[in-house]
C-alpha cells in the first residue's frame, strides 16, 4: 500500500471514531431520542436493595423484572462489587442497556469509619475533613458505589433533633466551609475518576429547624432566616461542584420541600442554575399526600415533578402515575425529559455507558480494605475531633507510667458503639475497631495496673455493677470513665426530649466521683448532652462524640498527651433541654439582658441564666493561649476597600499546641436586626510553648453583607464590631465604620 493510500484508509477507518466523539449532551440526546415514555419514567425511579443476611442484594423478583424491563434508573443499599455487578447485569438485559446508578449513605466513612460529621466539625480542620471524604469516596467507589448521599449540610440549632450528629452544627459560615470541603473530598479530581463518587448535598431545605426538634416535623421559617442561615451551606456545596441534591422530608411554611416550587424550581434550578440531579428523600414524594398537600399519590407525583424533583426514591409515585399525567397533558413531556437528561448526564460523566462495570472491579475492592493510610487518617481526625471541656487540677495528660487506672463505664470495652449512627456494618470489621480499653492499654507501661469494671449498661436501670466499679475506683490512682449514648440514640428518627445520659450512668458517675479519686470522664454521644452536677465534679471532661474505628487509639493519644486536644464545639451546649433551640448568633431584643444573670423584664427565664453550658467555639487545650488587644488597621472602610485585623496569640502554658482563632462581627444597626455575633473567619495555628504569633484577618464588603427585608444581599454603612477570640464568648473587641 503506498503512503497516500495508507493515509486515506487510516483517516476513513478512524472517521466513525471521530464521529462518535460527541459531547455528553449530544450523547444524552441521542439516548433520549430512543426512549419510550415508560423507559424515561423508569430512569426517574429508584429502589432500595433488600438487606439479606448474605449482604445487600435484591431478591425481589418483581424488582429484578423491572430492572430487566428498563423501569429503574438507580438503586441504593446495594454495595460491593459482586452485588452491584450482578444487578448491573440485569440492567444490561434491558432494551436500551442503560446502566443503573448505585447510591449509598456514605456519611462518615465507608470501610474505614471516621468520627461522626458533628465530631469532625469540632476539628475545624477543613483539610482533614476533605481527606476523610477522599478516603470514603475511594473506598466506596471501589465497592461499586457511584453516588454518596452526603454531605448533610442542614444547620442544626436544636440538640433534641437526632440528626444534629450528621451535620456540621449550628453555624452557617463554618457549615459552608465544611460543606465545600466534603464535596471536594467526595468528587476528588472529578466525577468519572474511579476514586470519586457524586456528592449529594442534603436535605433541601431547612430540615434542621423541625419544630420542637422532632424529626420530620414541619418547619415554619421566615424567608430571611432561610436565605441568611439555612441556604448558604447548600450554595457552597453546589459551588464546589456537588452533582446532586436531595429534597428534605419537612414542609416549609406549609409546603412539603419535595413539592416546593419556590425551593427547587425557583431557587435551585432557575436562580442557582443547578444542572445536577434532584433526588427525593426516601418516600418523600408519597409523603406529599401525607402532609395534606395532595389528595393522593397521583397528585403527589404531579406536585413533585412540577416542583423539580427528578428522581423518586422508593415511593413509586412516579412509576405508577407519571405516564398517565403526561398523557392527560398535566405534565409536559419536557419536564420528564429534563429530569431524564440530568440522570443520563451523570451516568455518562461517570463513564457507565462505556463500561457499566467500571466501579465493579474485584482487585480494586480488595485493595481498599484495611488500608493503613486510611486507618491513620481516621485516627488523626478522631483525635482532632475530641473537645476538652474541663481539666480541673490538670489531671490530664496522664503519665504513661501511672501506677493504676480504674477503667469504668459501658463505653470502655464497647466495640460498635464507637462507630455511631450511619456507619456501615461489615461482617469483618469488629476486629478492626480499637476499643477505648485497648487504646489505653496500648499507651501505658507494662507495670501499670488496669482495673476494669463496666459498672452499668448504657440504657437500663441495672445498678448491680456499681459496687465493683466503686471498689475499682477506690483501688486506683486515677479513674477513667467512659459514658454516653448508644449508637442508635442520635441519628435519623432519634430525637430526644431528655438530653441527659441515658440509663443509670449519671448515678454511676455520682458514685464514682464520691470516692474522691481523680476522675476523667469521656462522653460519647451524637449530640450535645445536658450535664448533671456530678458530671461537672469530674476533674476532666473530654467530649469524644462517636469517634469511629480508631476511637480507642485517638482517645489514648489525647489522654496521655501524645496529642494536645484542640477541638472546638461546632454547636452550643445547653444547660437544660428547656434552653433549646440555643445558638450563639441570635438577635438582640428590645429587652436584651445586660448580664448573664436572672433578671426581670429582660429576654430570659425566671429560673435559668441565658448563657449555654458551653458556648459555640469552646474547647480547651493542655496549654493556655493569651490574646493581645485587637489591632485594626483603620477605623473606617469604604465598600471597595478591605480592613485588616490582627491579634497576637501567645502560648502561655507548658505544652506545644494548636489553637483555632475565631473572628466574629456584629452589625450594630441595620435595616433588619443582625445577630449579636457572626463567625466570619477562622485560623488554626500551632504554637510551641512560650511562642507568639500575629494572626491577621481581612474583612471585605462581602463579609458584611446580609439579606435585607426584600431579600436583597446588601451591606449597609454604619458601625461594626469585630471580635477575635478562643470561642464565641471569650473575645477581644474592636470596631470600625463602613462608609
Ligand atoms: C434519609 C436520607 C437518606 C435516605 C437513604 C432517608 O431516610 O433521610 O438522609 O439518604 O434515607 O437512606
Amino acid at each position: 500500500m503506498n503512503k497516500l493510500l495508507f493515509f486515506l484508509v487510516t483517516c476513513l477507518s478512524s472517521f466513525p471514531v471521530f464521529a462518535q466523539r460527541k459531547t455528553i449532551s449530544q450523547r444524552v440526546d441521542s439516548v433520549l431520542r430512543l426512549m419510550t415514555l415508560d423507559e424515561k419514567i423508569g430512569q426517574l425511579n429508584q429502589y432500595s436493595g433488600d438487606w439479606e443476611h448474605t449482604g445487600p442484594i435484591t431478591k425481589d423478583g418483581d424488582k429484578q423484572n423491572q430492572i430487566r424491563n428498563g423501569q429503574l434508573g438507580s438503586m441504593l443499599n446495594v454495595m460491593g462489587v459482586e452485588h452491584t455487578r450482578e444487578i448491573q447485569k440485569m440492567a444490561m438485559q434491558s432494551r436500551l442497556k442503560i446502566p443503573l446508578l448505585f447510591g449509598q449513605d456514605v456519611i462518615h466513612g465507608f470501610r474505614t469509619t471516621f468520627p461522626i460529621p458533628l465530631g469532625q466539625a469540632a476539628s475545624w480542620d477543613l483539610k482533614a475533613i476533605e481527606s476523610a471524604e477522599r478516603i470514603a469516596a475511594t473506598e466506596a467507589a471501589a465497592s461499586g458505589i457511584h453516588w454518596s448521599f452526603a454531605p448533610m449540610v442542614d444547620i442544626a440549632r436544636d440538640a433534641r433533633w437526632g440528626r444534629v450528629m450528621e451535620g456540621s452544627g449550628e453555624d452557617t459560615y463554618l457549615g459552608s466551609l465544611i460543606a465545600a470541603a466534603r464535596v471536594k473530598g467526595f468528587q476528588g479530581k472529578g466525577i468519572g475518576n474511579t476514586d470519586a463518587v457524586i456528592a449529594c448535598v442534603k436535605h433541601f431545605a431547612a430540615y434542621g429547624a423541625a419544630i420542637g426538634g422532632r424529626d420530620y416535623n414541619s418547619v415554619d421559617m421566615s424567608l430571611n432566616t432561610l436565605w441568611q442561615y439555612y441556604l448558604p451551606p447548600f450554595k457552597a456545596a453546589l459551588d464546589a461542584g456537588a452533582g446532586s441534591i436531595m429534597n428534605s422530608f419537612n414542609s416549609l411554611n406549609g409546603i412539603p420541600a419535595t413539592a416546593n416550587k419556590y425551593l427547587v424550581r425557583n431557587i435551585l434550578k432557575d436562580q442557582w442554575k443547578f444542572k445536577g440531579i434532584v433526588v427525593s428523600d426516601w418516600g418523600s414524594v408519597g409523603g406529599i399526600a401525607r402532609h395534606g398537600y395532595a389528595a393522593d399519590n397521583k397528585e403527589a407525583a404531579l406536585a413533585a415533578i412540577l416542583a423539580g424533583c427528578d428522581m423518586d426514591m422508593e415511593s413509586r409515585c412516579y412509576k405508577d402515575n407519571l405516564a398517565q399525567l403526561v398523557k392527560e397533558g398535566k405534565v409536559n413531556i419536557s419536564l420528564v425529559d429534563d429530569a431524564v437528561k440530568r440522570i443520563l448526564t451523570k451516568k455518562f460523566e461517570l463513564g457507565l455507558f462505556d463500561d457499566p462495570y467500571k466501579f465493579s472491579n474485584t482487585e480494586r475492592e480488595a485493595a481498599q480494605k484495611f488500608v493503613p493510610a486510611h486507618i491513620e487518617a481516621a485516627r488523626d481526625l478522631a483525635k482532632k475531633s475530641i473537645v476538652l471541656l474541663q481539666n480541673n487540677g490538670k489531671v490530664l495528660p496522664l503519665s504513661k507510667s501511672v501506677g493504676s487506672l480504674a477503667l469504668i463505664g459501658p463505653f470502655i470495652k464497647a466495640v460498635r458503639d464507637n462507630l455511631g449512627f450511619w456507619s456501615i456494618e461489615w461482617p469483618d470489621d469488629s476486629s478492626t475497631i480499637i476499643t477505648q480499653y485497648d487504646g489505653i492499654k496500648n499507651k501505658v507501661s507494662p507495670a501499670t495496673q488496669l482495673l476494669y469494671a463496666k459498672g452499668c449498661n448504657i440504657n437500663d436501670r441495672d445498678t448491680s455493677g456499681f459496687a465493683a466499679a466503686v471498689e475499682s475506683a477506690k483501688a486506683a490512682d486515677v479513674v477513667i470513665m467512659s459514658v454516653g449514648e448508644a449508637r442508635d440514640m442520635s441519628g435519623e428518627a432519634k430525637s430526644r426530649s431528655n438530653l441527659h445520659l441515658p440509663g443509670v450512668q449519671q448515678e454511676l458517675i455520682k458514685a464514682i466521683v464520691g470516692t474522691g479519686k481523680p476522675v476523667v470522664l469521656l462522653i460519647n454521644a451524637g449530640r450535645p448532652l445536658v450535664f448533671s452536677p456530678e458530671m461537672d465534679k469530674a476533674n476532666s471532661l473530654l467530649y469524644t462524640w462517636w469517634l469511629g474505628s480508631q476511637a480507642g487509639n485517638a482517645i489514648g493519644d489525647v489522654l496521655f498527651g501524645d496529642y494536645n486536644p484542640a477541638g472546638k464545639l461546632p454547636i452550643s451546649f445547653p444547660r437544660t433541654e428547656g434552653q433549646e433551640p440555643i445558638y450563639y448568633n441570635h438577635l438582640n431584643t428590645g429587652h436584651a439582658a445586660a448580664s448573664d444573670t436572672i433578671a426581670f423584664y429582660v429576654t430570659g427565664y425566671i429560673d435559668l441564666r441565658n448563657s449555654p453550658k458551653y458556648p459555640f467555639g469552646y474547647g480547651l487545650s493542655y496549654s493556655t493561649f493569651s490574646y493581645s488587644e485587637l489591632l485594626l488597621e483603620t477605623k473606617e472602610m469604604r465598600k471597595n476597600e478591605q480592613i485588616h485585623i490582627s491579634v497576637t496569640v501567645t502560648n502561655t502554658g507548658n505544652f506545644d499546641g494548636e489553637e483555632t482563632v475565631q473572628l466574629y462581627i456584629r452589625d450594630m444597626a441595620a435595616s433588619i436586626a443582625r445577630p449579636v455575633k457572626e463567625l466570619k473567619g477562622l485560623q488554626k495555628i500551632f504554637l510551641k510553648k512560650g511562642d507568639s504569633k500575629r494572626v491577621s484577618f481581612v474583612l471585605s464588603e462581602a463579609d458584611l453583607k446580609f439579606y435585607n427585608d426584600q431579600l436583597k444581599y446588601v451591606s449597609e454603612p454604619g458601625e461594626f464590631k469585630v471580635f477575635v477570640g478562643t470561642n464565641s464568648d471569650d473575645v477581644k473587641e474592636g470596631s470600625f465604620r463602613l462608609l
